[in-house]
This record gives structure tokens, sequence and C-alpha cells, in this order.
């Protein structure tokens, strides 16, 4: 595997690459790699002759105040998993380089709509700095594919919204959330949870199965479902930012004749953030 920290050096790969007929897949992270990150890496290995992993903590989606400063940064560690992994490329570029005129004069990408509501209501900037830095790692990558997982389910829908609104001859491969024995979806925030918030922490994923098993058994009054949902979160003691059952194909809130259905779920423990979603198929 290739470490390369600089653009041009990415670049002429990647050229070279393309010469030979190669087929590229990519998969972008900020690192502190964990087995979900690596289930990535696997799958794009299939899909793909070559594999570049990005590891890039980017600052223009994190807000004021957010943990863009305290983000676990393990680069040893990762590269070591990714070599484990067979990845080809680690491409691990500085702030400077990935935005020469600060993050302010920073051309942005954004997507309407999808990127204010669930998560960016809270994170206002959040969206647009991740569509950003994705369109940029597209650019400087070429890749046939690209790979995200599902735990960030409004992450891979705002994407694949972006490929196809920019024309964009990219295929987004969504891979499924991977959790612990406990449920609690495998994240890189998880480390900042205490022992007895890590204790706590699989509350989240019960409660979505909770409303999964209630939607199942018929329950159709979405909002008090919700409420329900939030209040156990709470008596588990979460906060919740929101937790709202949506149509698995457009986000939007369903009708009662939406039959993929997604839960999403946003909850603080203590300090830390943590998301998860469910789908749910009505019969
Ligand atoms: P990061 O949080 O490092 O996640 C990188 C990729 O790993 C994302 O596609 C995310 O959905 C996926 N992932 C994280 N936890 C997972 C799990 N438990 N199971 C399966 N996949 C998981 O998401 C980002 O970074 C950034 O926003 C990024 C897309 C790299 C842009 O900066």
């Amino acid at each position: 595997m290739n470490t390369l920290t600089l653009l041009r050096d990415l670049r002429a790969q990647v050229k070279q690459w393309r010469q030979d007929d190669q087929t590229i897949a990519l998969v972008p992270t900020m690192g502190n790699l964990h087995a979900g990150h690596i289930s990535l890496v696997e799958r794009a290995r299939q899909l793909a002759d070559k594999v570049i992993v990005s590891i890039f903590v980017n600052p223009l989606q994190f807000g004021a105040g957010e943990d863009y400063d305290s983000y676990p940064r393990t680069y040893a560690e990762d590269s070591e998993k990714l070599y484990q992994a067979g990845a080809d490329i680690l491409f691990l570029p500085s702030v400077a380089d990935m935005y020469p005129l600060g993050l302010n004069n920073n051309t942005k990408v954004e997507v309407p709509e999808l990127g204010t509501i669930l998560c960016g209501e809270s994170r206002p900037i959040h969206f647009s700095g991740v569509t950003t830095v994705v369109a940029k790692l597209f650019n400087l990558t070429q890749p046939d594919k690209a790979v995200f997982g599902e735990k960030d389910f409004q992450q891979l829908f705002i994407i694949r919204r972006m490929v196809a609104d920019l024309c964009m001859p990219i295929d987004i491969v969504g891979v499924p959330t991977f959790r612990e024995d406990d449920g609690l979806a495998m994240s890189s925030r998880n480390g900042y949870l205490s022992d007895s918030e890590r204790d706590i922490a699989p509350n989240l994923h019960k409660t979505l199965s909770f409303v999964y098993a209630q939607l199942q058994i018929g329950i159709a009054n979405f909002a008090e479902l919700e409420a329900k949902a939030c209040q156990r979160l709470q008596e588990a003691g979460f906060e919740p930012d929101y937790l709202s059952i949506r149509c698995a194909e457009t986000l939007q809130v369903p009708t009662q004749a939406t039959k993929e259905l997604i839960i999403v779920a946003a909850a603080k423990l203590g300090k830390t953030r943590l998301i998860d979603n469910m789908h749910c198929s009505l019969l």
C-alpha cells in the first residue's frame, strides 16, 4: 500500500491507472478506523481493481463548538489496518492542500433542502461541508465506485443526490451498518463514551427496534410513536435530538401509503452525539 499526501501524486497515480484500464473504488473516511470502515474497504476490494481510502478530518463539516480539534487522529494504526484490508492507496491530504484559499473562500457544493432537515437542523453547515469535500475527493480520484456506510443514512442519501444532480459518472454503493454485539453501531465517536455511557448507548438501537416492531404490528400514528420513542431515549439517559419515521425513498415525512420507511435518530449521551437508523418495509 502506498501512502500519498500530495494531490499531484494522487493525480499522477490515478492517471496511470486510467491509462492501464484499471477500475477504481474510493472509500472516503475521517480515520480512527473501526470494523465498520474496514467492511467498506472490503466491499470496495470486490468492486474495482484499485482501492483508494482517504483519511481527512474535514474542518468544513464541523460547526463551531463541535469536536474538530478532539476528533481522534490515529494514522499509524489506521494505516496498518488498511494495509491488512488490501487498500492500494491511503490518501492523507493536509487541510492547506485541500483548502488552499481557506475554508471560507472555497467553492461549496450544496444540496438544497435535504441538507437542512434532520441532522442538518442541529448541524446547519455539516452537509455542505461533506458534499464539498466528497466532490473534491471524487474529482481527485475519478472513481468508478464510491463506497459509503448506511449508518450515515442522510449523508448517503445526500451524496446520491449530489451525484445525480451534477451528473457525476460514479456508482455510489451503500454498505450495511456494522454493529457491536450489543447492537451499538460502530463509530469513531464511541471512544468518547465513559463506561456508564457505553452501557446506556445500545438503547439507541433498542429504541429503533421498538419503533420497528410497533410499525410492523400496524401502529400508524407516527407522531405518537416518535414521541413515545423519544421518551424512552430520555428515560435511558439520552438527550434526543430527533427520532423520526421517514419515507426511505425521499427522506420526507411519510404518508399512510408509504411502504418503505426509515427510522432515523440522533441523540446525545453526555457530550457524545450518536446517530443510528433502521429500515422498515411494511407489507
Ligand atoms: P467517517 O465518519 O469516518 O465515516 C466514513 C465512512 O464509514 C462513511 O461512509 C460512514 O457511513 C461509514 N461508517 C461509519 N461507521 C460505520 C459502521 N458502523 N458501519 C458501516 N459503515 C460505517 O462519514 C464520514 O467519515 C465523512 O463525513 C466523510 C464522508 C469521509 C466526508 O468527510
